[in-house]
């Protein structure tokens, strides 16, 4: 598969014309005004010569372990970075070396041109990079005016993280069920769970699927809650005319190297419409300065690198592409095990047919099925194709988490963590690779 550029301008709701122009004038203001010097190192040039052979090294070595093309591997891995690294490989090394070169590290020209673009990309106007998805949660949620003691609505299902980002912020974490169809945040059962104390609701944007934007924004809005997206899952997915992250008041993303747009290590972003929502999530990742040395917040140091901001300007282009290619995926999935309902394998449904952006394919292994999903998990595993359970313990029987909850009071999640299993699933996965997956599901069903 050939990966095109692809320009990004998206016809959503938010999108201004203009946008892109102002926010990059406002983030050369801002790197100038940040108070962190960024001097250019001045590298005496057999060191620069070196670090940029190591670099190189380091690159042409991934490339050494890469497939040559996207034809199938021996064996099934949930997931293959490299294929979608490959053919961008030297691009990322030209670039890794000319951030080397300038020693431009932190609060650099990189974070700034993908903080604009990405957000952009979105249907966003500002986007403040930070170290991880978490931060931007509990960062996220402070720039809103979450006040300690304030409740937050979250799915019980959620990955953990969402839970840790609110008690950063210091709030409350109210646990509802999810809907056992989508495994999306059950927004009845959320009405059931608001208090005076309720502030906010954090839709999470499962799998790559949104919460119905439409359904969220009536429930919202007649409550006066916040909506802040947990969109760590969902980076350019799209439901009824909105992008994932246009919709609340913020949004956190996560590019946790596996997400669908994943840098090179730990990284997250803040996005929203709010200038001084913004403002205040740069400072809060900044130390709480404004500007250097004067601290009006209790800040921390949770800043995404320069570097991996770098790797994720060359890989944002890409993504469209790539996100359709999950989609591709998904519907020979979609398409192969149709016939398999009737014996229990139920797919997780898309309610929001192409925006669905498919980090993770995943389906359940009901009652109706001969075996229990731990027993089709070691089968398949035994063929050589590994899954993944996301997640097998709901966060209310969690250990550090169980007085959220106690066992029964969130039946759709408990009963989705015993039955999910998360299918191979990333760009470039091949429809034989599907087909081999699909087989060996129905030799362990003995069809
Ligand atoms: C739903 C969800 N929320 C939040 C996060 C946290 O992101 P990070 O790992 O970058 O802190 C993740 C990461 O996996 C996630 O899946």
């Amino acid at each position: 598969m050939r990966c095109e550029k692809l320009s990004y301008p998206i016809l959503y709701k938010k999108e201004e014309s203009g946008v892109r122009r102002k926010n990059e004038e406002e983030s050369e203001i801002r790197n100038q005004e940040s108070g962190i010097e960024l001097p250019t190192i001045d590298y005496q040039l057999s060191t620069v010569n070196c670090q940029l052979s190591t670099v190189n090294n380091q690159l042409s070595t991934i490339n050494c372990q890469l497939p040559p093309t996207y034809e199938q591997p021996a064996q099934s891995t949930i997931v293959n970075l490299s294929l979608q690294h490959q053919p961008i490989a030297s691009q990322i090394a030209e670039t890794i070396a000319k951030i080397i070169d300038r020693g431009d590290f932190i609060l650099g020209r990189s974070l700034a041109e993908f903080e604009t673009a990405f957000a952009a990309a979105c249907g966003v106007k500002y986007g403040v990079g930070v170290a991880c998805g978490t931060d931007a949660i509990a960062l996220g949620l402070q720039a809103c005016g979450i006040n300690p003691g304030d409740e937050i609505l979250i799915p019980a299902n959620t990955f953990v993280a969402t839970i840790i980002g609110v008690l950063q912020a210091k709030a409350i974490p109210i646990l509802v069920d999810c809907n056992p169809d989508t495994a999306l945040i059950d927004l009845t059962a959320a009405t059931a769970a608001i208090t005076s104390k309720t502030k906010a609701i954090i839709p999470v944007h499962l799998y790559g699927q949104m919460v119905s934007p439409r359904e969220l924004l009536e429930f919202a809005e007649c409550r006066n809650l916040i909506i802040f997206e947990d969109a760590a899952q969902a980076h350019l997915a799209a439901s009824e005319g909105y992008r994932a992250g246009s919709l609340g008041k913020a949004a956190a993303f996560s590019f946790y190297p596996s997400k669908n747009l994943g840098s090179f290590g730990d990284g997250g972003m803040l996005i929203t419409d709010d200038r001084n929502l913004a403002e205040k999530v740069r400072t809060l990742r900044n130390y709480g300065a404004k500007s250097k040395y004067l601290h009006s917040e209790i800040g921390s140091n949770s800043r995404l690198d320069n570097l991996q901001a770098a790797v994720l300007n060359v890989k944002l282009p890409y993504l469209e592409t790539w996100n359709r290619d999950r989609a591709r995926a998904a519907h020979h999935y979609n398409t192969l095990l149709a016939p398999l309902k009737s014996l229990g394998i139920v797919p997780i449904e898309n309610r929001s047919g192409s925006g669905h952006i498919y980090h993770l394919y995943v389906i359940r292994i009901t009652e109706e099925s001969s075996i229990d999903r731990n027993t089709l998990q070691q089968q398949l595993a035994r063929e050589g194709i590994q899954t993944g359970i996301h997640y097998p313990v709901p966060c209310h029987l969690q250990p550090a988490y169980q007085n959220l909850g106690n066992p029964g009071d969130f039946p759709h999640a408990e009963t989705l963590c015993r039955q999910i299993l998360s299918l191979p699933m990333y760009p470039g996965l091949s429809n034989t690779q599907i087909e081999l997956v699909v087989r060996t599901i129905e030799r362990s069903l003995n069809c």
